[in-house]
């Protein structure tokens, strides 16, 4: 698998610390159009970290975050959603309290510019973008088979399906980079393979560039065309999956240790 699409994220030389820790140190990559990106690497690698630089939550040291050409280093987070960098969160953070259409529906309404006083005066504007915001929410519980989940809180719902509204929040906010931050932790594996099939799903209808973290190697080298590998901050390989898997240094500081230790890799 080869994405050669145009280049729509430019990560280069991002440092990162927190007080002595080094979390991030140097590190550079971009991601294409349509190409599903993974980020391994051990537990404190700095993989969130580098997602939360992407999507604003945290501010590099030095280096740039690039998306669709324009430097977004002191864009806030919300503008950063607003641009299309959407992102899943590690601990899934819905309001547990609504339902599954509920919460997409709350993401949606980050697009909504009419208020309350403006909608009643727009009342027709606001209200055709309702009917909108409710079709694109529609589409996407069509597309993550979440139809039972729907009138149901978010807390009634087991987890595996937990995982995937959180999903459907990132893609109702039309997104054009999706971030994923371990979206299969804690699944079963029919749930796994549930997932692996909508992001490839989300891949092929929305041709976007998806950064996945991951520690499950075998989903890892099914589903994506790249693999970047993160130890103690640095990037210490880029390339296919394959090349990946053959790679001296990633089998010492990952692949080997995880296979030995029956770490979190598999
Ligand atoms: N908000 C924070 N405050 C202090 N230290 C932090 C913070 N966020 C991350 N770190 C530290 O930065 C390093 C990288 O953490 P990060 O969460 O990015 O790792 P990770 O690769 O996502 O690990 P995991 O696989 O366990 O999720 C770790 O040493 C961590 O303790
Ligand atoms: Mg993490």
């Amino acid at each position: 698998m080869v994405a050669d699409g145009n280049i729509k994220l430019e990560v280069e030389g991002l440092s990162l610390s927190f007080g002595s820790v080094m979390a991030l140190i140097d590190v550079s990559f971009r991601a294409r159009e349509g190409e599903i990106l993974a980020l391994i690497g051990p537990n404190g690698a700095g993989k969130t970290s580098l997602l939360n630089c992407i999507s604003g939550f945290y501010h590099p040291r030095h280096g740039q975050v690039r998306f669709n050409g324009l430097e977004i280093n002191r864009v806030s987070p919300s503008r950063r959603a607003k641009l299309g960098i959407s992102r899943t969160f590690q601990n899934i953070e819905l309001y547990k309290g609504l339902t599954a259409l509920d919460n997409l529906m709350a993401a949606r309404h980050v697009f909504i510019k009419y208020g309350p006083v403006a909608g009643s005066i727009f009342f027709g504007k606001a209200r055709k973008e309702e009917i909108e915001n409710r079709s694109i929410v529609e589409e996407i519980i069509d597309l993550l088979e979440l139809a039972e989940a729907r009138h149901r809180v978010v807390e009634s719902l087991a987890y595996g399906l937990r995982k995937r509204v959180d999903l459907g929040r990132a893609l109702a906010l039309e997104p054009k980079l999706l971030l994923l931050d371990e979206p299969m932790a804690g699944m079963n594996v029919e749930e796994k393979e549930d997932m692996a099939r909508f992001i490839l799903d989300i891949q092929e209808l929305k041709h976007i560039p998806i950064i996945i973290v991951e520690h499950d190697m075998g989903v890892v080298m099914d589903i994506s065309h790249r693999v970047v590998v993160l130890d103690f901050g640095t990037k210490i390989a880029e390339g296919s999956p394959q090349e990946i898997k053959r790679n001296e240094k990633v089998i010492s500081a990952y692949l080997g240790k995880a296979n030995q230790s029956g770490e979190r890799a598999k």
